[in-house]
């Protein structure tokens, strides 16, 4: 049986061991999958990791907050993962090296192209937002060839930095939630953490085009976001939460263990019908 972890703090809410767990019995692949906490004490993210990989573990998945230590400890690093300044998704070679992937952002655009059938390409793209979160899923979006991309965040200066780290990929811009006045997306991305707070970013009314404008909640819930809720009633003609992103960034993670691609689409249902 090989042993594998997701990592974080909080972790005890971790649908990860639920959503592996599944996916190895519908693939049959002899795996254990489970939950550990880590205190954010400095150091203790490494000492864990390399306590695991001591003991055979095979792989882990990093979430808040240590997804910046683990880009920091692991010894190769994915393109993406470079990009993406964080690392959710470790495994070590067979010299015993640790690698560090970024699964979030394909997650994202598996959960968008795949399952719901929207396609990135071509469209006016507004992602909300410039933490983590939203720095992590745009090398993955940019990909798909927008027509453009425009980042916002309350502080400009945020998503700036985010805007001059891929400079070289022409669509992509930053502002403020002021200066989208008058403008409309055909999809907007909602990465900032105000949900947390059961907070909207401040957008304007009429940014959602009627009868096309598709919205995408990066958090989800078992009821509708406040971000989901506030699509729709602004003319969104589709508004989805995160949780297909969940099940899609963890079908990758899965296939870079394993080799295999699990079935996402009956695990969603299940997850879906668990929250309710
Ligand atoms: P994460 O790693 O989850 O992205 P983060 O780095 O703390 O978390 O970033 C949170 C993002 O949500 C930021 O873009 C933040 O905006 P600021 O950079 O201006 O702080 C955004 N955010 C949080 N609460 C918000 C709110 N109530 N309205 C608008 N944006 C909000």
């Amino acid at each position: 049986l090989d042993h594998y972890l997701v990592v974080g703090n909080p972790i005890a809410h971790s649908k990860s061991p639920l959503i592996h767990t599944e996916f190895a019995k519908q693939t049959q692949q002899a795996i254990h999958y489970e939950a550990l906490l880590i205190d954010t004490s400095s150091g203790a993210f490494a000492t864990a990791v390399n306590a695991f990989r001591a003991n055979g573990g095979k792989g882990l998945n990093v979430t808040v907050p240590f997804k910046q230590a683990a880009w920091e400890f692991v010894q190769h690093r994915s393109e993406r993962a470079k990009r993406a300044g964080a690392v959710n998704t470790i495994g070590f070679n067979q010299q015993g090296e640790s690698w560090g992937d970024n699964t979030d952002g394909v997650g994202l655009v598996r959960d968008l192209t795949q399952n719901q059938g929207k396609s990135l390409t071509g469209q006016r793209i507004l992602l909300l937002g410039a933490g983590g979160a939203v720095r992590g899923v745009l090398e993955p979006i940019l990909a798909e060839k927008p027509a453009s991309c425009v980042i916002a965040n309350r502080t400009l200066e945020k998503a700036q930095v985010l805007v001059s780290l891929f400079a070289e990929i022409e669509p992509l811009s930053a502002c403020t939630y002021d200066a989208l006045a008058g403008q409309q997306f055909d999809i907007i991305i909602n990465g900032t953490s105000a949900s947390l707070q059961g907070e909207l970013p401040p957008l304007p009314d009429n940014i959602i085009p009627a009868k096309r404008g598709w919205c995408y909640d990066m958090m989800y819930a078992a009821t509708r976001t406040p971000f989901v809720q506030w699509a729709l009633e602004h003319g969104a003609i589709c508004a989805r939460d995160g949780l297909g992103m969940l099940v899609e960034q963890a079908a990758e993670s899965f296939y870079l263990w394993r080799g295999v691609r699990p079935k996402t689409e009956p695990v969603i249902e299940h997850l879906r019908y668990l929250l309710q």
